[in-house]
């Protein structure tokens, strides 16, 4: 061989070196720069749970401000952000009305007619339920006649008349007696300004009127009245009910001398049951992340209902979705075809909660509800580990918060062994009654993960002890049958019924 040659090998040698260490080195900077892009989503999520984090301590806290609220709201009007509406019961059913009762329960973005067949003697012998999509908009004779007529369908169909009619309507309503009360205001993104003031029960009774049917409203309720009777009529240690559905409430079976507001509305029983809308409280200690801001802009009542936004339905969904945007923005781990996370409201919590539980090792349920909602497809395994994250802690902080208000309400009625005080006390004062809080709402009967991290929350800030005298109910179509039951109560002989008074605390 030639020098020449022997050159020219040399030289190729040296090329496809000098070539292959480019493409290692463009290698090694692509995969920099994915690493890169990687973290910065990685530091969304990490900042994301820090600011999502709720202590023990702090739950504490929020605790004895929610708590103090309460007191403040059975003192006067407008002294709370929690309202502590007067809901005029006092009577809740005691298993000796028989026969058929109707009841519509509107409350999400369905309604429901129901038909409940009772029986002497602890009995629901029967129930049919008829769900339907309900408008958000539009007017109010409209609103109200499309209820009517389908209550009228239904009543026509199941051929019997029913002896009374409950009425479970889910917003705030100022009662006058247990037959009217006026809408404050709409929540959960319903808009029919229209309504605001008015008396629905009237609005109702004249839809039926207009419907030509001769049934009225035997009894107006919040949906966690219908709850607690529901949960009472299982079980009489029931002494509250709590709401975690498209929006979450609470109320209470209540000792007239701590509400010194509303006289004129308190009965003979020396109780009632007190609505609390705890929707509208706003933890202090919780603060507001720019997530939670960032949305607020985005509703009806801003910077209004900020427990409910924290916790219920309507919202979870959409505060995972802003993460996930937010993560978008920063890096390409969803890859460049993200339009659909810009859309606000278009991950629905039912979809969260399904992301949270999917336990397939290779998390293909949360690449398909990606796919299918957000419109992002093969988002890579290391990504959907990181999208359930997000989910597991939008869950954690919602049903922690959730449990810090069962513990309010126990602790309004001294049940959370503090005799009223603090937590801090809470172990000098003894071992408080057995207390069952009646749970509905279609977020936390069908995700576990929820109802999970709220039984913990409750034995943390309870303490294990005391945590064992409270027993937390999940109560089927509560709100529905409740009404049904309520109707019952009041519709039959005042002798037949169980006055709320009957429950010691
Ligand atoms: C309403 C409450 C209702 C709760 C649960 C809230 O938005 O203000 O009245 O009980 O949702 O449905």
């Amino acid at each position: 061989m030639g020098r020449a040659a022997g050159w020219l090998q040399v030289a190729a040698a040296a090329g496809c070196a000098v070539a292959a260490w480019a493409l290692a080195a463009a290698m090694v900077k692509e995969r920099v720069a994915a690493w890169k892009q990687w973290l910065r989503a990685v530091e969304v999520v990490r900042e994301f749970e820090e600011s999502f984090e709720t202590p023990t301590e702090r739950l504490q806290r929020v605790v004895n401000s929610l708590a103090i609220e309460m007191f403040a709201g059975l003192a006067s009007e407008n002294a709370s952000k929690v309202r502590m509406l007067l809901t005029c019961v006092d009577r809740l059913p005691n298993w000796n009305e028989e026969g058929i009762y109707y009841a519509i329960d509107i409350g999400g973005t369905s309604f429901r007619v129901l038909k409940v067949q009772l029986g002497a003697g602890y009995t629901i012998i029967d129930k049919k339920v008829q769900l339907q999509p309900i408008p958000t908009k539009g007017t109010i004779e409209d609103f109200f006649n499309f209820i009517a007529s389908t209550l009228k369908n239904f009543i026509e169909k199941e051929g019997d008349k029913g002896k009374a009619l409950g009425f479970t309507f889910s917003f705030p309503i100022e009662q006058f007696s247990i037959t009217s009360g006026s809408l404050i205001r709409w929540t959960k993104e319903f808009s029919i300004e229209e309504a605001v003031g008015k008396d629905v029960a009237q609005c109702l009774n004249e839809a039926l009127v207009r419907n030509g049917m001769h049934l009225q409203v035997n009894a107006l309720m919040n949906n966690t009245v219908g709850t607690l009777a529901l949960g009472h009529y299982y079980d009489k240690d029931t002494v509250a009910a709590v709401i975690i559905g498209a929006g979450t409430n609470a109320c209470y079976i209540e000792s007239n001398e701590a509400i010194t507001k509303g006289q004129g509305l308190l009965t003979n029983s020396g109780r009632m049951v007190v609505n609390v809308e705890w929707g509208s409280f706003r933890p202090p200690q919780i603060p507001l992340t720019p997530y939670d801001i960032c949305f607020n802009n985005e509703t009806q009542n801003y910077y209004d209902q900020g427990f409910e936004k924290m916790i219920s339905g309507v919202y979870l969904g959409e505060i995972a979705r802003l993460v996930f945007h937010k993560m978008a923005q920063v890096s390409d781990v969803f890859g460049t075809a993200v339009d659909g996370l810009a859309i606000p409201f278009t991950l629905s919590t039912p979809c969260l909660a399904a992301i949270r539980e999917d336990d397939s090792g290779d998390l293909r349920e949360v690449g398909r509800r990606l796919e299918e909602h957000l419109k992002i497809s093969n988002v890579p395994l290391k990504t959907r580990r990181l999208v359930q994250r997000v989910c597991d802690i939008v869950t954690r902080r919602a049903a922690r918060l959730a449990a810090a208000g069962i513990v309010a309400l126990l602790q309004k009625i001294g049940r959370d062994g503090t005799c009223g005080g603090t937590t801090r006390v809470r172990r000098i004062t003894g071992m408080p009654k057995r207390s069952v809080i009646a749970i509905e709402g279609g977020l936390i009967q069908g995700y576990a993960a929820f109802r999970e991290y709220m039984n913990e929350a409750v034995g943390e800030i309870l303490g294990e002890e005391i945590a064992a005298t409270v027993v937390l109910r999940m109560v089927e179509e509560g709100s529905g049958i409740g009404a049904a039951l309520v109707a019952a109560a009041y519709s039959s002989n005042q002798h037949n019924s169980i006055h709320v008074g009957m429950v010691q605390t």
